[in-house]
Formats: C-alpha cells, structure tokens, sequence
C-alpha cells in the first residue's frame, strides 16, 4: 500500500486530486486480490480494470495538455511514459478473469507501484518547476 503525501505534490491541485484518486484505485486493486480464490470476484475484477482504463485515459490526456501548455522540455519522454502505462492497461487479457486468473492483475500492481513511484514522484512532480518559473 502507497500512501499518498506531500512528496507527490505537482503543485496543481487538480493533478493532486487525480492522482490521489490513482491511489485509491490501487488501494481497491489490492482489496481485490486480496480476496481468496473461491469468492466469485470476476465482475469486480472486470470493473475495476474498466475503471483504471477509463481514469487514467482521461488523466493522461489532461496532463499532457499541461505539459504543451506549459511548454514542458521532456515532453515527449514523459508522453512516451504514459503510452507504455497504458499499453499495460490495454494488454491484459479479461478473458482469463473467467478461470479466476488474476495473475496479470497482479503484475500490474507491482507496475503501478513502480508507476507511482518513479513516474509521479519523479516526472509528475517536476511540474511544479514549470509552473513557478
Ligand atoms: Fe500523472
Ligand atoms: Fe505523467
């Protein structure tokens, strides 16, 4: 479990606000997993990745017109970054829920901690230089 602080701070409340929304998404994908084998769990499952699809799609999208906005340097590596998140996203199969196998939503746990981690810690947060210069 991350849980979100100061560090993850852009200095834009509205990409605050979504990326805690990021967490609490993780937090449910946990509880999910969680969950022993056995508790027909398939629908959940197929919402919850629904739901990372769709947020963080629209979350992207949003931060990547501040980036152009705010004539971010590293634009295209930071674009480039949030392609290949969601590519992982996109790639796992939900067919495989229907035999009560989680085990690529498992993995995508450890890439979304390594993504909040790396990503919005490191990349999100130099935002806030573009906007205090
Ligand atoms: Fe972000
Ligand atoms: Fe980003």
């Amino acid at each position: 479990m991350i849980i979100w602080d100061d560090s993850f701070s852009t200095g834009i409340e509205i990409i605050d606000q979504q990326h805690k929304y990021l967490f609490s998404l993780s937090r449910k994908l946990e509880i999910l997993l969680e969950t022993p084998i056995g508790v027909d769990k398939k629908e959940d499952a197929i919402m919850l990745l629904c739901d990372f699809r769709n947020f963080v799609t629209f979350h992207f999208y949003f931060e990547e017109n501040y980036l152009k906005d705010l004539n971010s340097s590293d634009f295209y590596e930071h674009t480039n970054e949030h392609t290949l998140f969601i590519n992982k996203l996109t790639d796992i199969d939900i067919t495989n829920f229907s035999n009560e196998d989680y085990n690529e939503l498992k993995t995508f746990l450890n890439t979304l901690y390594g993504y909040i981690l790396t990503h919005i810690k490191e990349r999100d947060t130099k935002l806030k230089m573009l906007i205090y210069n």
